[in-house]
Protein backbone atom coordinates (compact mmCIF):
# COMPACT_ATOMS: atom_id res chain seq x y z
CA UNK A 1 0.00 0.00 0.00
CA UNK A 2 1.25 3.42 -0.91
CA UNK A 3 2.11 5.90 2.02
CA UNK A 4 0.93 9.31 2.99
CA UNK A 5 3.60 11.80 1.91
CA UNK A 6 1.99 14.89 2.79
CA UNK A 7 -0.72 15.28 5.73
CA UNK A 8 -2.42 18.66 5.58
CA UNK A 9 -4.37 19.41 9.14
CA UNK A 10 -6.88 22.32 10.01
CA UNK A 11 -4.44 24.70 8.50
CA UNK A 12 -5.32 28.24 8.71
CA UNK A 13 -3.62 31.75 7.36
CA UNK A 14 -4.49 34.72 8.77
CA UNK A 15 -2.05 37.15 6.89
CA UNK A 16 -0.71 40.42 8.99
CA UNK A 17 -3.41 42.55 7.66
CA UNK A 18 -5.97 40.16 8.56
CA UNK A 19 -7.05 38.66 5.67
CA UNK A 20 -7.83 35.10 6.71
CA UNK A 21 -7.16 33.18 3.47
CA UNK A 22 -7.24 29.18 4.43
CA UNK A 23 -9.51 28.73 7.02
CA UNK A 24 -9.17 25.26 8.01
CA UNK A 25 -8.14 22.98 5.39
CA UNK A 26 -7.01 19.26 5.35
CA UNK A 27 -5.82 16.96 3.00
CA UNK A 28 -3.78 14.07 2.15
CA UNK A 29 -1.45 13.31 -0.75
CA UNK A 30 -0.17 9.72 -1.15
CA UNK A 31 2.84 8.49 -2.61
CA UNK A 32 2.61 8.77 -6.41
CA UNK A 33 -0.67 10.67 -6.40
CA UNK A 34 -1.01 13.60 -8.57
CA UNK A 35 -3.68 16.21 -6.85
CA UNK A 36 -4.97 19.33 -8.38
CA UNK A 37 -6.15 22.28 -6.79
CA UNK A 38 -8.71 24.04 -8.69
CA UNK A 39 -10.81 27.36 -7.58
CA UNK A 40 -11.32 30.88 -8.50
CA UNK A 41 -8.59 33.82 -7.98
CA UNK A 42 -8.52 34.65 -4.53
CA UNK A 43 -9.69 31.13 -2.94
CA UNK A 44 -6.43 30.97 -1.27
CA UNK A 45 -4.62 27.80 -3.69
CA UNK A 46 -1.44 29.77 -3.70
CA UNK A 47 -1.55 30.48 0.25
CA UNK A 48 -1.43 26.74 1.20
CA UNK A 49 1.15 25.53 -1.24
CA UNK A 50 3.13 28.23 0.10
CA UNK A 51 2.38 27.41 3.46
CA UNK A 52 3.25 23.30 3.10
CA UNK A 53 6.58 25.25 1.26
CA UNK A 54 7.03 27.61 4.31
CA UNK A 55 7.24 30.35 2.28
CA UNK A 56 5.14 32.24 4.86
CA UNK A 57 4.38 30.70 8.10
CA UNK A 58 0.54 29.56 8.59
CA UNK A 59 -0.94 30.67 11.61
CA UNK A 60 -2.75 27.55 12.70
CA UNK A 61 -2.49 23.43 11.82
CA UNK A 62 -0.01 21.11 11.18
CA UNK A 63 1.79 20.05 7.71
CA UNK A 64 2.97 16.51 7.59
CA UNK A 65 5.86 15.30 5.47
CA UNK A 66 6.19 11.40 5.47
CA UNK A 67 5.06 11.59 9.00
CA UNK A 68 6.94 13.97 10.35
CA UNK A 69 5.67 17.65 11.49
CA UNK A 70 7.27 19.90 9.28
CA UNK A 71 5.92 23.59 10.31
CA UNK A 72 7.59 23.40 14.05
CA UNK A 73 10.33 26.05 15.15
CA UNK A 74 13.09 23.44 14.41
CA UNK A 75 12.49 22.45 10.83
CA UNK A 76 15.30 22.86 8.69
CA UNK A 77 13.13 24.92 6.35
CA UNK A 78 16.35 24.58 3.17
CA UNK A 79 16.39 21.06 3.98
CA UNK A 80 12.49 20.92 3.90
CA UNK A 81 12.76 22.85 0.37
CA UNK A 82 15.12 19.89 -0.95
CA UNK A 83 12.49 17.82 -0.39
CA UNK A 84 9.46 19.49 -1.05
CA UNK A 85 9.69 20.74 -4.92
CA UNK A 86 8.12 24.12 -6.17
CA UNK A 87 7.68 25.63 -9.59
CA UNK A 88 5.96 28.85 -9.78
CA UNK A 89 3.97 30.66 -12.41
CA UNK A 90 7.01 33.06 -13.03
CA UNK A 91 10.25 31.07 -13.51
CA UNK A 92 12.83 32.92 -10.87
CA UNK A 93 15.63 31.39 -13.04
CA UNK A 94 19.00 33.42 -12.11
CA UNK A 95 19.72 35.32 -15.03
CA UNK A 96 23.39 35.89 -14.74
CA UNK A 97 23.62 31.84 -15.07
CA UNK A 98 23.38 29.37 -17.78
CA UNK A 99 20.43 26.85 -17.84
CA UNK A 100 22.86 23.77 -16.42
CA UNK A 101 24.46 26.56 -13.86
CA UNK A 102 20.65 27.56 -12.58
CA UNK A 103 20.20 23.06 -12.35
CA UNK A 104 23.41 22.66 -10.29
CA UNK A 105 23.07 25.59 -8.14
CA UNK A 106 20.84 23.79 -4.91
CA UNK A 107 22.95 20.30 -5.95
CA UNK A 108 26.00 21.81 -4.74
CA UNK A 109 24.83 24.26 -2.09
CA UNK A 110 21.94 22.45 -0.48
CA UNK A 111 22.84 18.42 -1.13
CA UNK A 112 27.32 19.42 -1.33
CA UNK A 113 27.87 17.41 -4.42
CA UNK A 114 31.11 18.30 -6.36
CA UNK A 115 30.56 19.52 -9.69
CA UNK A 116 30.94 16.88 -11.63
CA UNK A 117 28.06 14.77 -9.75
CA UNK A 118 26.02 18.03 -9.80
CA UNK A 119 26.64 18.46 -13.35
CA UNK A 120 25.58 14.40 -14.08
CA UNK A 121 22.23 14.54 -12.05
CA UNK A 122 21.80 18.11 -14.12
CA UNK A 123 22.02 16.69 -17.43
CA UNK A 124 19.96 13.76 -16.58
CA UNK A 125 16.91 16.02 -15.62
CA UNK A 126 17.31 18.19 -18.12
CA UNK A 127 17.42 15.56 -20.24
CA UNK A 128 14.17 14.60 -18.93
CA UNK A 129 12.36 18.15 -19.40
CA UNK A 130 13.96 17.97 -23.63
CA UNK A 131 16.47 21.04 -22.47
CA UNK A 132 19.65 19.21 -23.27
CA UNK A 133 20.23 20.73 -26.42
CA UNK A 134 20.20 24.21 -23.88
CA UNK A 135 22.08 24.05 -21.25
CA UNK A 136 24.62 26.95 -22.21
CA UNK A 137 21.90 29.22 -22.92
CA UNK A 138 21.38 31.94 -20.64
CA UNK A 139 17.40 32.34 -19.61
CA UNK A 140 17.18 35.15 -21.27
CA UNK A 141 17.26 33.67 -24.62
CA UNK A 142 14.46 30.90 -23.90
CA UNK A 143 11.16 30.83 -24.23
CA UNK A 144 8.83 31.10 -21.45
CA UNK A 145 8.09 27.40 -22.10
CA UNK A 146 11.86 26.34 -22.26
CA UNK A 147 12.39 28.49 -19.17
CA UNK A 148 9.70 26.66 -17.09
CA UNK A 149 11.26 23.31 -18.32
CA UNK A 150 14.35 24.42 -16.77
CA UNK A 151 12.73 25.30 -13.79
CA UNK A 152 11.14 21.88 -13.71
CA UNK A 153 14.57 20.48 -14.02
CA UNK A 154 15.44 22.35 -11.38
CA UNK A 155 13.22 21.25 -8.92
CA UNK A 156 13.37 18.03 -9.68
CA UNK A 157 17.13 17.27 -9.66
CA UNK A 158 16.87 17.69 -5.92
CA UNK A 159 14.81 14.71 -6.22
CA UNK A 160 11.81 16.00 -4.28
CA UNK A 161 9.82 13.53 -2.20
CA UNK A 162 6.70 16.14 -3.59
CA UNK A 163 6.31 18.62 -6.15
CA UNK A 164 4.13 21.15 -6.05
CA UNK A 165 3.76 23.58 -9.02
CA UNK A 166 1.36 27.01 -8.22
CA UNK A 167 0.03 27.53 -11.81
CA UNK A 168 2.90 26.39 -14.14
CA UNK A 169 1.44 27.60 -17.56
CA UNK A 170 -0.49 30.72 -17.01
CA UNK A 171 2.37 32.71 -17.50
CA UNK A 172 2.92 31.54 -20.90
CA UNK A 173 1.87 32.04 -24.29
CA UNK A 174 -1.25 29.37 -25.38
CA UNK A 175 1.52 27.91 -27.96
CA UNK A 176 3.51 27.43 -25.34
CA UNK A 177 1.35 25.65 -22.64
CA UNK A 178 1.58 22.46 -24.04
CA UNK A 179 5.02 21.34 -23.93
CA UNK A 180 5.00 22.34 -20.17
CA UNK A 181 1.85 20.24 -19.66
CA UNK A 182 3.45 17.16 -21.37
CA UNK A 183 6.27 17.36 -19.18
CA UNK A 184 4.01 17.63 -15.65
CA UNK A 185 1.82 14.70 -17.15
CA UNK A 186 4.96 12.81 -18.15
CA UNK A 187 6.03 13.39 -14.19
CA UNK A 188 2.72 12.33 -13.21
CA UNK A 189 2.64 9.14 -15.07
CA UNK A 190 5.76 7.87 -13.51
CA UNK A 191 4.45 8.26 -10.43
CA UNK A 192 5.91 11.58 -8.96
CA UNK A 193 4.10 12.75 -6.00
CA UNK A 194 2.83 16.40 -6.87
CA UNK A 195 0.06 18.96 -6.10
CA UNK A 196 -0.41 20.94 -9.38
CA UNK A 197 -2.63 24.43 -8.82
CA UNK A 198 -4.16 24.79 -12.07
CA UNK A 199 -6.45 27.10 -14.04
CA UNK A 200 -6.34 24.14 -16.70
CA UNK A 201 -9.60 21.97 -16.02
CA UNK A 202 -9.18 19.68 -18.75
CA UNK A 203 -5.46 18.92 -17.49
CA UNK A 204 -6.82 18.44 -13.73
CA UNK A 205 -9.19 15.85 -15.47
CA UNK A 206 -6.82 14.02 -17.36
CA UNK A 207 -3.71 14.24 -15.40
CA UNK A 208 -4.96 14.52 -11.68
CA UNK A 209 -5.98 11.32 -9.44
CA UNK A 210 -7.79 13.71 -7.40
CA UNK A 211 -9.48 17.02 -7.64
CA UNK A 212 -9.12 19.83 -4.54
CA UNK A 213 -11.93 23.02 -5.54
CA UNK A 214 -11.19 25.47 -2.88
CA UNK A 215 -13.78 28.65 -1.92
CA UNK A 216 -12.58 31.42 0.28
CA UNK A 217 -10.48 29.83 2.08
CA UNK A 218 -11.87 26.01 2.27
CA UNK A 219 -11.96 22.76 0.71
CA UNK A 220 -15.88 23.09 -1.32
CA UNK A 221 -15.45 19.52 -2.77
CA UNK A 222 -13.07 16.85 -3.27
CA UNK A 223 -13.17 13.73 -5.27
CA UNK A 224 -11.62 11.81 -7.94
CA UNK A 225 -11.20 14.18 -11.24
CA UNK A 226 -14.55 12.57 -12.42
CA UNK A 227 -15.88 15.37 -10.08
CA UNK A 228 -15.37 17.80 -13.34
CA UNK A 229 -17.66 16.69 -15.12
CA UNK A 230 -20.17 15.61 -12.43
CA UNK A 231 -20.19 18.33 -9.13
CA UNK A 232 -22.05 18.12 -6.33
CA UNK A 233 -22.18 20.83 -5.00
CA UNK A 234 -23.66 24.30 -6.65
CA UNK A 235 -20.33 26.15 -5.78
CA UNK A 236 -18.14 23.91 -8.17
CA UNK A 237 -20.91 23.72 -10.61
CA UNK A 238 -21.02 27.62 -11.12
CA UNK A 239 -17.01 27.97 -10.72
CA UNK A 240 -16.92 25.11 -13.67
CA UNK A 241 -19.41 26.95 -15.79
CA UNK A 242 -17.47 30.30 -15.11
CA UNK A 243 -14.59 28.73 -16.73
CA UNK A 244 -16.57 27.70 -19.83
CA UNK A 245 -17.48 31.29 -20.37
CA UNK A 246 -14.16 32.47 -19.96
CA UNK A 247 -12.69 30.31 -22.90
N1 LIG B 1 1.03 38.59 1.20
C1 LIG B 1 -0.27 38.77 1.42
N2 LIG B 1 -0.70 39.65 2.35
C2 LIG B 1 -2.02 39.81 2.59
N3 LIG B 1 -3.01 39.17 1.94
C3 LIG B 1 -2.62 38.27 0.99
C4 LIG B 1 -1.25 38.02 0.68
N4 LIG B 1 -1.19 37.09 -0.30
C5 LIG B 1 -2.46 36.77 -0.58
N5 LIG B 1 -3.33 37.48 0.19
C6 LIG B 1 -4.81 37.37 0.19
O1 LIG B 1 -5.16 36.04 0.54
C7 LIG B 1 -6.26 35.59 -0.25
C8 LIG B 1 -5.86 34.30 -0.97
O2 LIG B 1 -4.83 34.61 -1.91
P1 LIG B 1 -4.09 33.50 -2.78
O3 LIG B 1 -2.99 34.16 -3.50
O4 LIG B 1 -3.78 32.34 -1.91
O5 LIG B 1 -5.27 33.09 -3.79
P2 LIG B 1 -5.22 32.17 -5.08
O6 LIG B 1 -6.34 31.19 -4.94
O7 LIG B 1 -3.87 31.63 -5.29
O8 LIG B 1 -5.63 33.20 -6.24
P3 LIG B 1 -5.12 33.27 -7.80
O9 LIG B 1 -5.92 32.25 -8.53
O10 LIG B 1 -5.47 34.66 -8.20
O11 LIG B 1 -3.65 33.01 -7.81
C9 LIG B 1 -6.62 36.74 -1.16
O12 LIG B 1 -7.66 37.45 -0.58
C10 LIG B 1 -5.36 37.58 -1.21
O13 LIG B 1 -5.66 38.93 -1.43
MG1 LIG C 1 -2.44 31.88 -6.78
Amino acid sequence: MSGKVLEINDLHMVYPGGVHAVRGISFNVNEGESVAIIGSSGSGKSTVLRCINRLIEPTGGEIHLKGEQVNTPHTDINNLRSRIGMVFQSFELFAHLKVLDNVTLGLRQVRKMSKREAEEQALAVLERVEMLDRIDAYPGNLSGGQKQRVAIARALAMKPEVLLFDEPTSALDPELIGSVLKTIRGLADEGMTMVVVTHEISFARDVADRVIYMDQGVVAETGPSSIIDNPETERLKKFLSSINEEN
